[in-house]
């Protein structure tokens, strides 16, 4: 076989596998954080502040202090840190952040909190984060910014 024939399929092949991981990682989401998610903590507004000081420490240094500019550590990934306040990512519900910051994205740069960080620790990281919508609502944003 010629060599750039090769080439050709060895790159659609690391397409489609990357299509599939991508398709097969959302539904996951969906279906793992449909049970055994623990309640959110009552108090929305103390847990978005004690959500802030938690991203500041655990987030910050790959998804960037206002989880729309990534760092250089979170840029040099593959795949890159997302951002935070894009639409792919608000779009996940509250029970499907909490799950996904407990366990990370396999085969990914994102680490799983589960194994530091308490369950009312990690919503408060969710709440936080549904707090990022600067770019993806800009009117919706309130006087955040
Ligand atoms: C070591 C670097 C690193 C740290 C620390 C980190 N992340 Fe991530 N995060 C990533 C990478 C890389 C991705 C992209 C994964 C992907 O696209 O598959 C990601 C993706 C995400 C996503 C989106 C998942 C998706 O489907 O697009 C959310 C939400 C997220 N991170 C939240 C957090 C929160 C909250 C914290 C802190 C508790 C955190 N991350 C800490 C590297 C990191």
């Amino acid at each position: 076989m010629k060599r750039w024939v090769l080439i050709v399929l060895v790159a659609l092949g690391l397409g489609a596998v990357a299509v599939i991981v991508g398709f097969s990682q959302i539904l996951l989401v969906r279906w793992s954080s449909r049970e055994g998610i623990p309640p959110a903590p009552a108090n929305l507004q103390a847990s978005i502040e004690q959500g802030d000081k938690l991203y500041a420490t655990n987030c910050s240094m790959c998804h960037g202090s206002d989880g729309h500019t990534p760092t250089d550590t979170g840029r040099w990934m593959y795949p890159r840190a997302s951002d935070l306040t894009s639409l792919e990512v608000q779009q996940y519900s509250d029970r499907e952040l909490f799950w996904i910051v407990k366990n990370g994205i396999r085969l990914s740069g994102m680490p799983a909190f589960g194994r530091v960080e308490s369950d009312e620790h990690i919503w408060n990281l969710a709440h936080y984060v549904r707090t990022l919508r600067g770019s993806a609502h800009p009117a919706s944003g309130g006087t955040g910014h």
